[in-house]
């Protein structure tokens, strides 16, 4: 009982999180690269606010991150200090085609990330490879759009190409778009879209969505080809919606909530669009983009297996004045007043986690990978130079417990577990470096000042233990010595 002998322990980041260096080594400019820090980046992200190159008003702060792009080998090495089995990073577009429509790769930017993969490997680090998380080449979105043309998927197919044959027998596990049903919710940010007055918005992300399934599945069964030995997972950004009352239109107003995210996955994972994804298109006065041999391809591909985030459960209500009165990782949800919430307010429920995992496995009998957990916290210096995160490690107890319970209780087949952030790095949501989520501290600031120097917080301690007894000693017991 307990956790399998080699479950995948281990941390996760994202290139435009975490790298810097974004006009470094042949690299080109991406949409990540113009999400500012400040109260616009929010309508920058959903595309309200055109922010197509950098404006001197505003301050972008993964133009260097926590320039992981220099320190990546301090950085491995602290990882597998910690124990790591597995790394989630995902691979910078625009740094193995700066333009996106290049005929060949860029030599540098794919050396980059060899040198990365063999520094993991060193310390028997196994990599797992977001191909895309959310990054998309401006040179693609300004000539063509974005995600909502066809023709992205030859450019993202020839980019995955590359990355399959070069990386050839140092990666096996491959996710292929980060948090797909993000589209719906940030489409700057998760596929490069931006409106023109009066289109009908949800028509351009089906569009996308659609173009992004399509090559998703594609990109599989090039993956399959190259390498038997390849895996390759879908990404959901999860956590199920509860029904705020029993009453029957709330309950059912759930069912619609999460059917939003599902479709995705239903795709991926099943091979073909469900009836009620079908109907839920027609009612957005939509239609799905087909082509052609489409359905074949969506069918005869789908994903080994389902990973997904999880930071907290949400709760829908059918009165739409109630319905937006948090928006924990941009998903808009009713309060919860049973749970505590984060200093960020995203509420806080392990449960929710073992619940999500079991919908999801009921739902596709393929094995669960969690790639993202974790608290957003501001972390405090002590005069002695420590950094005790107690409230941390509490958030990731409870929720390792949760899923122990899922394991050992309900019989989830899970492949592994990589917290979010596993170093601090730049918000997604809101560009701040003060929302924490790291084993390892890193000094820098909201704007951009202090010396990067990467110190490790007592949790960095306690996860090293927890992953040497392979999840059994989750306590806080001794870990005194390092305050
Ligand atoms: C997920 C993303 O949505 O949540 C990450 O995949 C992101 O990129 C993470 O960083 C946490 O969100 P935030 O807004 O706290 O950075």
């Amino acid at each position: 009982m307990g956790f399998p002998k080699n479950f995948l322990w281990g941390g996760a980041t994202a290139a435009n999180q975490c790298e810097g260096g974004y006009n470094e080594g042949g690299r080109g400019l991406a949409n990540v690269d113009l999400m500012p820090l400040g109260k616009d980046r929010y309508r920058v992200g959903t595309g309200e606010i055109r922010m197509f190159d950098f404006d001197e008003n505003y301050f972008y702060p993964a133009q260097k991150s926590i320039d992981m792009y220099h320190k990546y080998k301090e950085d491995i090495a602290l990882f597998a200090q910690m124990g790591f089995k597995t790394y989630r990073m995902s691979i910078a577009w625009t740094r193995i085609f700066p333009n996106g429509d290049e005929e060949k790769p860029n030599e540098e930017g794919l050396a980059f990330y060899e040198d990365m993969f063999k520094e993991c490997k060193k310390y028997d680090i196994e990599p797992l490879v977001t191909i895309n998380h959310f990054d998309c080449p401006m040179y693609l979105i300004k000539k063509y759009g974005g995600w909502k043309n066809r023709k992205m998927i030859d450019f993202y197919v020839k980019f995955a190409k590359a990355l399959f044959s070069k990386y050839k027998g140092l990666v096996k596990y491959w996710l292929t778009f980060n948090e797909i049903n993000m589209i719906l919710h940030f489409p700057f940010v998760a596929a490069g879209l931006y409106f023109e007055k009066g289109e009908n918005k949800k028509q351009v992300m089906i569009t996308a969505v659609h173009h992004e399934l399509i090559a998703s599945a594609l990109v599989t069964k090039i993956a399959h080809e190259i390498d038997p030995n390849n895996k390759i997972g879908c990404m959901m950004a999860a956590g199920s919606y509860y029904p705020e009352t029993c009453k029957p239109e709330d309950y059912w107003k759930s069912i619609c909530d999460n059917r939003e995210s599902y479709m995705f996955i239903d795709v991926q994972s099943w091979g073909y669009y469900p009836n009620y994804a079908l109907k839920w298109v027609e009612k957005q006065g939509a239609v799905i983009p087909f082509e052609n041999g489409d359905k074949e391809i969506l069918l005869n591909n789908t994903v080994d297996f389902i990973s997904f985030s999880y930071y907290s459960s949400r709760v829908s209500s059918e009165n739409p004045e109630k319905a937006k009165q948090t928006e924990s990782n941009i998903f808009a949800s009713v309060i919860n007043p049973y749970l505590k919430a984060s200093d960020w307010g995203w509420q806080i429920d392990p449960l929710g986690l073992r619940i999500t995992m079991n919908e999801l496995y009921d739902r596709y009998k393929k094995p669960l990978f969690i790639v993202e957990n974790g608290l957003g916290a501001a972390d405090k210096i002590e005069n002695n130079g420590k950094i005790i995160d107690d409230y941390r490690i509490e958030y990731l107890k409870e929720h390792i417990q949760a899923m122990k319970d899922a394991i050992d209780e309900d019989g989830v087949d899970v492949m592994g577990y990589t917290s979010w952030g596993c170093i601090d790095l730049i918000s997604n949501g809101t560009g701040e470096m003060k929302k924490r989520y790291g084993f390892i501290y890193v000094d820098r600031d909201n704007e951009g000042n202090g010396t990067l120097k990467r110190i490790p917080k007592k949790s960095f301690y306690w996860y090293k233990r927890v992953i040497a007894t392979n999840g059994e000693n989750l306590s806080l017991e001794g870990l005194d010595l390092y305050e």
